[in-house]
């Protein structure tokens, strides 16, 4: 019997005639010909003003921190469950992350929560769009122009995912895309900054091409470039744009597949889970989420080890994930305590990753749902 693995990024057919295409034509640095055609597509999908494709989702992050000016002594609001980079941008400025517990439905930023974590210092909200499905977005758009926030989105599971029909990733001034080979669409690794405060894309370009006006002389709008900002080289090869416009332009496919998949475990592992005492994902009204996750949430972390390790002697991989950041080493040293974000405490030991990606085929996902049930 073979494993079943847990993910493989999709490969829908074009990637390599593409990649071809911009080795022969050139030129293969970034911002080539599928660099503009990749940011014009996301500027169409979601209607930002500028898409700016960057190595990963976490140098967009960092590019998004360098754009806010964070300074040592300002203060930003993040959930402890999420990835590492969502606050590594923020403490590499030498500011503080002021983490802020997640709701227990939906595992996002608790927008109850937020107010009472304001201070005097705060500069922006910095928020998760977990599993693609929408943090509540008019309750932290409200509460950010009651203060003057800036508010990120950290859209990296969340491309495709709308709240109130809207697109996620076009509530924030900045909000932050992963193209990592783990993501719906890939390109091994990649992520875009989009833009949607107009007054942000000048000085994005310029932190980008290493601090230097390089688009701008590009563009014949200087006779030379220079260093005139600070900045880092954040532009990707346009080798992995032409990757990444052939996955883009499969979205459709990629999608309804993933769909597909999200809705069999939901419907087939409903009866389980309410026998089990395990929850399945959350979806409030106003949401769609773009298939990019399914969890279980274990009733204990005795019931996650015990799943975990009957799924392996069915050769099933699933993983989990967030550990708690406030709990982590650096969380620590930025005052993160046990018992500070107790949803997060307790989610992070209970939750359960199941394989969901496009080439997963149906006799694999029978034989998850199978070995799930029998557990
Ligand atoms: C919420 C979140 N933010 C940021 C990242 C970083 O993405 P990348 O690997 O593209 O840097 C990830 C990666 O999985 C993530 O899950």
């Amino acid at each position: 019997m073979n494993p079943v693995i847990f993910n493989r990024a999709a490969i829908t057919g074009r990637e390599i005639e593409y990649v071809t295409r911009a080795i022969a034509e050139g030129p293969i640095h970034g911002d080539g010909p599928f660099t503009r055609a990749c940011h014009e597509w996301l500027e169409r999908l979601t209607g930002s003003p500028k898409a700016l494709l960057t190595t990963s989702c976490t140098h967009a992050l960092e590019m998004a921190a360098l754009l806010l000016d964070l300074q040592p002594g300002d203060e930003v609001i993040v959930p402890p469950f999420t990835f590492v980079s969502t606050v590594n941008a923020i403490a590499l400025r030498g500011a503080r992350p002021v983490f802020v517990d997640i709701r227990p439905d939906t595992l996002n930023l608790d927008e109850t929560l937020v107010e009472t974590a304001i201070t005097p210092r705060t500069r922006a909200i910095v928020l998760v769009h977990y599993a693609g499905v929408a943090c509540e977005m008019d309750a932290i758009m409200a509460i950010a122009a009651r203060h003057g926030l800036a508010v990120i989105e950290d859209n990296a599971h969340g491309l495709f995912g709308r709240y109130k029909g809207r697109q996620l990733g076009t509530f924030g001034s900045l909000a932050t895309l992963s193209f990592h080979d783990t993501k719906n669409i890939s390109c091994g690794e990649g992520g875009a900054l989009m833009i949607n405060d107009a007054r942000y894309v000048e000085r994005a370009e310029v932190i980008r091409e290493k601090g230097t006006n390089r688009t701008r002389f590009y563009r014949g709008q200087v006779d030379k470039y220079t260093w005139c900002d600070l900045g880092s080289s954040y532009l990707p090869s346009d080798i992995l744009a032409a990757y990444l416009l052939a996955q883009l332009e499969s979205h459709a496919a990629i999608q309804e597949r993933r769909h597909a998949i999200w809705s069999r475990y939901s419907e087939a592992l409903a009866p389980w889970a309410a026998q089990s005492g395990a929850r399945l994902p959350i979806v409030p009204d106003g949401c769609e989420h773009p298939g990019h996750i399914f969890y279980l949430l274990m009733p204990s972390l005795e019931a996650r080890t015990a799943l975990l390790a009957h799924l392996r002697t069915r050769l099933i991989l699933a993983v989990f994930h967030y550990q708690p950041l406030h709990l982590s080493e650096m969380g620590r040293k930025f005052g993160g305590r046990a018992g500070q974000c107790p949803v997060t405490e307790d989610v992070s030991d209970r939750l359960v990753r199941l394989p969901i990606f496009f080439q997963l085929s149906d006799d694999e996902q029978a034989r998850v749902i199978d070995a799930v049930t029998e557990c």
